[in-house]
C-alpha cells in the first residue's frame, strides 16, 4: 500500500519516484522492492549542525512564500536535487530541482496557506520543515 507523495528509491539503479495517486502494491525497481524514503527533520536533532537540509519557510515582502535550504553543500557529489512545496491537504505540489553550486531558494504564490515543505539530498535522503 502507497500513500500519496510517498518517495520511493531503488538502491540498485538509483531510481526516485514519487507516488501520485496510491495503490496497493509496493513499487518495483530492477526486479526488488523499491525503499520508501522516510521523512527526516534534523532541526530535531542537534540545533547547531552545520550542515542542515530542513527547508525554511519564510515569506517575501509581497507575501510571497519563500524556501530555502541555507545550511547544506550544493556539490557535484552532495546537493539538494530537489525541493517540494505540498499543500497541507495534500492537493497541490509545486516542485523545483537544483543543481550543483546553485542556491536553494523558491518562490511561489500558492494561495494556500496552510503548506508544509521538504528537501531531497543525494545521500542523506528526504527532510521536512
Ligand atoms: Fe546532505
Amino acid at each position: 500500500m502507497t500513500n500519496k507523495f510517498e518517495l520511493y528509491k531503488c538502491n540498485i539503479c538509483g531510481n526516485v519516484i514519487e507516488v501520485l495517486i496510491s495503490g496497493d502494491g509496493h513499487p518495483v525497481c530492477c526486479g526488488e522492492e523499491m525503499e520508501k524514503l522516510e521523512v527526516k527533520n534534523d532541526t530535531l536533532n542537534s540545533p547547531d549542525l552545520t550542515e542542515k537540509h530542513s527547508p525554511k519557510i519564510t515569506r517575501d515582502d509581497e507575501n510571497n512564500i519563500v524556501v530555502t535550504v541555507e545550511k547544506h553543500p550544493m556539490e557535484e557529489k552532495h546537493y539538494i536535487q530537489f525541493v517540494q512545496i505540498i499543500s497541507d491537504d495534500n492537493d497541490e505540489v509545486i516542485t523545483k530541482f537544483f543543481h550543483p553550486k546553485e542556491e536553494v531558494r523558491m518562490n511561489t504564490n500558492i494561495e494556500n496557506n496552510d503548506i508544509k515543505a521538504r528537501s531531497y539530498c543525494n545521500i542523506h535522503g528526504v527532510y521536512m520543515n
